[in-house]
């Protein structure tokens, strides 16, 4: 959710420093945005409602020149969207300044007993408790008190902290909510990722979950819920600071959409064995014995990585022969699944710090002593760092709200997935390995070539971008195609859409459909062709317009259609990844004709690290 950098530096002033990293993390939250740095012993704050370029104009103002200092940029959780709750917030006598990525849940608790002591509040916000209660612990040490004061905060926390009594000190804490520290020359970091920090350096320390950090501008010290020193070595991060630039595209995600071949080639680096009969998986946490002793897999993902984990299923049921069973992790964690230590939990998260999901994860490791495995994007991640087994999606940062590259990644590492467990244990011929293996040695190229229907999708977006809903119709491994698709357009146009198995029209939807309603329906070939052809029938009859996703020489559902896009054919586990482009490309052009906000849609985050 909220995004929060801090940054100790010897020489250089460190405001612009701070409003740059902030850019780079505004994807995790867009409703306002602040500084404070420490300056000739005092502490100056900026605060700004709306995006960081709001936050960048004030600053631009102020000429500061303070070395030490801290940033936020905001996702409401606590108080609307205003500059009294905008971060930094400020103990009583504004001595220091806090910034917090995270929810305090007995908040109102302690706020009513430091009120009772005399602090006076002055924004609606969770996090300005912790401001007042560092400054009841204070004695001279922020250390100490940052420490005393973590003992009394229950939730979520990623924390960054200055004291004007303390020049070149920021002290970092993280619980629940994730916190790197980046390493410089001259100049350390904090960051809720390490995306803020790739103009500066590469080299990373990860925290753990209760530790705390001080950062100065010529060290830094790690502690643990103890108060021992934690001694861990960095980390180097291959990721370039230019994967986290437009790149001459006019939105991240049509320059993620774009990047999707060059997604699948990576994923596929070094997992193919040279003779095209195996799939070779580090990472996995399993070896072939345990993987024949599966009995069951479990998937837990929100969101579009929910909708990669049905696609998941397919291929995990097809390939490795065992029952699957995909829940949302947020209600996952509400019931009592059936899970034991001979079943796998595989949690699909894009940035691997969802909240929900990786509760799921942990309870089915802690609880039911379940195998565990998080296919993830971002190295370093919580889940990446928690679940026993991991498989990288290889899809480079993913700045745009709406996923797209990310989930061409997780397609195809669960695809990867199932032919490994099904080569272990022997449900999957060497001919099916051989035939997926090279579709999707060739799947690069099949997505240039569906990147092509640009133009036709753009002349489909004119044509519809006014409608007021969308249905969008799938069957089999295609049925949560036509669920991301829905979800793309909605987020991202704000129109309304549905997505739905082709077969359940009939059941209920059917009474939607009128001439003013364009009903996207996936009938490439494959085992569903046929049945999938006689829905759009259905629909057709009732006067929907169809906008149907065809395989070349396609003579029956495209007679039909008002508007045809053409993707390539492939084999049948290959086409959610080359059917899912044409709609991503819709959803995208459709909101650019709209004139809204596309990588950064109101009211949503990238990465959801409440519950
Ligand atoms: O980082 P994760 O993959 O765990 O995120 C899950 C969802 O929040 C995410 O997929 C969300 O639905 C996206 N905005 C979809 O485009």
């Amino acid at each position: 959710m909220c995004g929060i950098v801090g940054c100790a530096s010897r020489e250089h002033p460190v405001p612009g420093l701070l409003v740059e990293s902030l850019k780079r993390l505004e994807y995790r939250g867009y409703d306002s945005a602040g500084i404070a740095v420490l300056e000739n012993g005092e502490l100056q704050t900026v605060r700004e409602v709306g995006k960081i370029k709001n936050l960048e104009a004030a600053v631009g103002g102020r000429n500061l020149q303070g070395r030490t200092g801290i940033g936020h940029t905001r996702w409401a959780t606590h108080g609307k969207p205003s500059e009294r709750n905008a971060h930094p917030h400020r103990n009583r006598d504004g001595s220091l300044v806090v910034v917090h990525n995270g929810i305090i849940e007995n908040y109102l608790e302690l706020k009513h007993g430091l009120q009772a002591t005399g602090s006076v509040f002055t924004s609606d916000t969770d996090t300005e408790v912790i401001a007042h209660l560092i400054d009841a612990h204070y004695q001279g040490d922020l250390l100490t008190a940052v420490q005393a004061s973590l003992k009394r905060l229950e939730g979520s926390y990623a924390i960054a902290v200055i004291h004007r009594a303390e020049p070149d000190v920021v002290v970092g804490a993280r619980q629940d909510s994730p916190l790197v520290v980046g390493l410089g020359e001259g100049r350390n970091w904090v960051a809720s990722d390490v995306s803020a920090l790739l103009p500066w350096t590469r080299r990373v320390v990860y925290l753990e979950d209760g530790e705390v950090v001080v950062v100065r501008s010529s060290e830094v010290r790690i502690f643990d819920r103890g108060g021992r020193v934690v001694q861990r070595e960095p980390e180097t991060i291959t990721w370039s600071a230019e994967r986290t630039e437009k790149g001459g595209y006019p939105h991240f995600m049509l320059k993620e959409i774009h990047e999707q071949p060059s997604t699948v080639s990576d994923s596929l680096l070094g997992r193919l064995a040279g003779d095209d009969y195996r799939v070779v998986l580090d990472g996995l946490g399993l070896d072939d014995e345990e993987l024949r002793a599966l009995t069951r897999i479990g998937i837990v993902a929100c969101g579009t990585s929910w909708h990669a984990g049905h696609v998941g299923k397919f291929f995990l049921e097809q390939f490795a022969r065992l029952p699957v069973e995909v829940d949302y992790a947020s209600e996952s964690v509400f019931r009592e699944p059936v899970m034991g230590q001979k079943d796998l939990m595989i949690a699909i998260s894009q940035s691997g710090e969802t909240a929900d999901t990786r509760a799921a994860l942990r309870r089915a490791q802690d609880l039911f002593g379940a195998h565990t495995l998080a296919v993830c994007n971002v190295p370093g991640s919580s889940m990446a760092r928690e679940a026993q087994g991991l498989v990288l999606t290889h899809a480079g940062p993913e700045i745009g709200v709406a996923s797209t590259k990310a989930f061409m990644g997780q397609l195809v590492a669960l695809l990867l997935v199932a032919v490994r467990i099904g080569q272990a244990r022997g449900t999957i011929s060497r001919d099916t390995i051989r035939e997926l293996v090279s579709g999707l040695r060739r799947l690069p190229h099949d997505l240039e070539r569906v990147l092509k229907t640009a133009a036709k999708v753009q002349e489909i977006a004119e044509v519809w971008q006014g409608a007021r809903d969308f249905l969008y119709l799938g069957r089999g491994v295609n049925y949560p195609i036509a669920l991301e698709g829905a979800l793309k357009l909605k987020e991202i146009s704000y129109i309304h859409a549905e997505g739905y198995p082709a077969g359940e029209m009939k059941h209920g939807p059917i009474a939607l459909i009128d001439e003013n309603m364009p009903i996207l329906a996936i009938a490439t070939r494959g085992r569903t062709y046929a049945t999938i052809a006689g829905n759009v029938e259905e629909a057709k009859a009732r006067g929907g317009r169809i906008i149907a996703v065809v395989n070349p020489g396609d003579d029956r559902v495209a007679r039909m259609a008002d508007h045809v896009i053409e993707v390539p054919e492939v084999a049948e586990a290959l086409s959610p990844m080359v059917n899912v482009v044409p709609l991503q490309l819709l959803a995208y052009w459709i909101a650019v004709k709209r004139g809204t906000d596309v990588d950064q849609p109101r009211n949503l985050a990238k990465t959801v690290t409440v519950q």
